[in-house]
């Protein structure tokens, strides 16, 4: 394990108010947002869409690392670049998900665990090669009637704790991504108390484990009522809570704090993240690692076609600034208008 290697990229990841741009659905995932533009999932269709979102004009700006999926850090610009390649030249940090998905936990109806531990040194050297300097491990739990049970956050707490060392070893920064899903009906008081149950889970085997927490960056969800639930919390709660939560559960050690979106939408994420800024100082530089909120606008004006690259780009970047200003605190809603 290289420390200073791993602290200057966990502090690169969230500097300067940059932030990180999750583009590593898998091949499934991305198949269901194409369909929402009729587009065939095809593997050029894939790289197509991946070169438009990486090659937009300035985004260095504002994104400082991109996850890659498997698939994609195997592929290259229409150039010939290889994308970890391009990436690394524009100032943006090249990551991976390594995880193989949340499946279904023996003896848990409706809980799961992730997988993807088997192989993973060989596979971390592999994707080192490749010019990967971190990578990103989601686990999920979900709130509903008796869940999550303990010994569903247990080992997947255990789980994040072992893929982190490994990631250590090999150098590369892990994003440490337990997401509490906001699917169901519950209240915005339930979520914080099962988000500081897995929190506090997940840090103490990370401390058990001996990660380098200097050299970590979290991917937690916010704080926020279930999307089914008639008392939806205002943006200043949500940001309350979260911040609330955070102080409560990780250590000051932790460089950044990368959300992921879950399913907000891209205003209410941008916004949320600006509140939170905004209650600064904090003890952890606190940003955005999004896949939906960023993704969504630019998918759509892109649409598949040649014609409308460079409109797919434009919303790209749009959301990138918003977000690059939320992470200072200083976006505000009204900004919208005039950025589109
Ligand atoms: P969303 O922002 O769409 O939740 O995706 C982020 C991510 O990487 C989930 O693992």
């Amino acid at each position: 394990m290289n420390t200073s290697e791993l602290r200057a990229t966990a502090h690169a990841l969230v500097a300067k108010h940059r932030g990180i741009l999750a583009a590593d659905e898998s091949t499934s995932t991305i198949g269901k947002r194409f369909n929402s533009i009729k587009l065939e999932s095809t593997e050029e269709n894939r790289r197509l869409y991946r070169e438009m979102l990486f090659t937009t004009p300035g985004a260095t700006e504002n994104i400082s690392g991109v996850i890659l999926y498997d698939e994609t850090i195997h592929q290259k610009t229409a150039d010939g670049v290889p994308f970890p390649t391009f990436l690394t030249q524009q100032g943006m940090i090249p990551g991976i998900k390594v995880d193989t998905g949340a499946k279904p936990l023996a003896g848990f109806p409706g809980e799961t665990i992730t997988e993807g531990l088997d192989g993973l040194r060989e596979r971390f050297a592999e994707y080192y090669k490749l010019g990967a300097r971190f990578a990103k491990w989601r686990a999920v739990i979900d709130i509903g009637a008796g869940v999550p049970t303990d010994y569903a956050i247990e080992a997947n707490a255990a789980a994040l704790a072992r893929y982190a060392t490994l990631a250590q070893e090999a150098s590369i920064v892990p994003i440490v991504e337990p997401e509490v899903l906001m699917d169901g009906g519950h209240t915005i008081e339930r979520c914080e108390e099962v988000t500081n149950a897995v929190l506090d889970r997940v840090f103490s085997h990370l401390f058990a484990a001996r990660v380098y927490l200097e050299g970590m960056v979290l991917k937690p969800n916010m704080v926020i009522a279930g999307r089914k639930c008639a008392q939806q919390a205002s943006p200043e709660q949500v940001a309350e809570a979260t911040v609330r939560t955070l102080r409560r559960q990780v250590p000051s050690a932790v460089p950044g704090i990368a959300f992921l979106s879950g399913g907000q939408s891209p205003t209410d994420a941008t916004l949320h993240l600006s509140l939170m800024n905004a209650a600064a100082p904090l003890p952890w530089a606190l940003t955005f690692s999004y896949g939906r909120a960023l993704q969504e606008t630019a998918l759509k004006a892109w649409g598949g076609n040649a014609a409308t690259f460079a409109a797919g780009q434009q919303a790209m970047a749009v959301r990138a600034k918003l977000n690059s200003l939320a992470a200072g605190g200083t976006y505000k809603a009204a900004m919208e208008s005039s950025a589109a």
